[in-house]
């Protein structure tokens, strides 16, 4: 159900403007950010090796196209918006920065993360499949992964899932201690070295994923983050994530430079 087209007004709006923007949009295809230009400068071992990925972190998204591939494959468990769902199953996608969403499909899709749900959506000739209808022969796979990937990174951050709000003074100890070196001071993560943004994301997801990672269940997980976590309590992790989860971006958290 996910692969059929909801809005076949949609083809037509593609079509208009695939007309209208020939010109345009050809140039901005092929042109590639210039500080986007070799798979070494993202984030070195943090690289993925995943080819189409690596193909869809040089290429400039286009945020129109990946609005159209995010409401007909994405949006029925991200929730239109991209704030996921209130009980953290979906995570908020709204907000996080075009590279971490490129390599993390790429991970699931290399198996290094379990999302068995997901897993269908995040291969990318089934991305390409289920976009055939919408944009023909016009774009492949990793341009569609490049496209959806741009569009997310548009959306606004409101998810409103927070924690209990009770040991805050110490989740904010705690992440200044142990988390700015890598998320940044607000949890703002960097585009170059792929580290996720975290503020404002969904405190049940958070507190799943953090566990995740310190039990080794997240394979993609950084090493030195699972050293640096290995002998937080319960406490510090539930601490830490009601922080994050209150924090908020601010205007020139995507620099591509950070
Ligand atoms: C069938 C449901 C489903 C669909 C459809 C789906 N996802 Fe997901 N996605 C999930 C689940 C569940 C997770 C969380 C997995 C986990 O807990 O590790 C996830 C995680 C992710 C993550 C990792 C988020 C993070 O913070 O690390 C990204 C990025 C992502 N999805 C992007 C997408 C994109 C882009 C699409 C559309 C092309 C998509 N997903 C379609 C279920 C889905
Ligand atoms: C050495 C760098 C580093 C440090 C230090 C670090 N992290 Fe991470 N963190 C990462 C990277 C890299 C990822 C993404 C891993 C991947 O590619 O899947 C990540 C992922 C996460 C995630 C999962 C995000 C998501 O969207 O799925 C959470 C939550 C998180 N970190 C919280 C923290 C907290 C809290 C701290 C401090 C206690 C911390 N991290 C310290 C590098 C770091």
């Amino acid at each position: 159900m996910f692969f059929s087209s909801k809005h076949p007004i949609r083809l037509f709006i593609v079509f208009l403007s695939t007309a209208l923007c020939i010109g345009s949009s050809l140039s901005l295809q092929a042109q590639e950010k210039s500080n986007l230009t070799s798979t070494a400068e993202f984030g070195g071992k943090w690289g993925t090796k995943v080819e189409e990925a690596i193909k869809a972190l040089k290429l400039q998204g286009n945020i129109e196209d990946g609005q159209i591939i995010y409401e007909e494959i994405c949006e029925a468990c991200h929730q239109p918006g991209g704030n996921g769902d209130p009980a953290g199953n979906f995570p908020q996608l709204a907000g996080q920065q075009s590279t971490v969403v490129i390599k993390q499909i790429a991970d699931i899709r290399a198996g290094n993360r379990d999302n068995p749900t997901m897993y269908p959506f995040a291969n990318i000739e089934a991305l390409r499949a289920a976009t055939e209808d919408i944009f023909d022969e016009e774009k492949d796979g990793p341009q569609t992964l490049a496209d959806v990937a741009a569009f997310i990174q548009t959306l606004p951050m409101s998810s409103s899932i927070k924690g209990p709000g009770n040991d805050l003074e110490h989740g904010e100890k705690v992440y200044a201690e142990n988390c700015v070196r890598c998320h940044g001071d607000h949890g703002q993560g960097s585009f170059k070295n792929y580290y996720p943004v975290i503020a404002g994301q969904n405190y049940h997801y958070l507190m799943r994923q953090f566990r995740w990672i310190k039990e080794g269940k997240r394979r993609n997980a950084n090493p030195e983050m699972v050293e640096q976590i290995a002998r937080f309590t319960e406490r510090d992790m539930l601490a830490v994530m009601d922080w994050v989860s209150r924090q908020k971006l601010q205007p020139g958290d995507w620099d591509p430079n950070n």
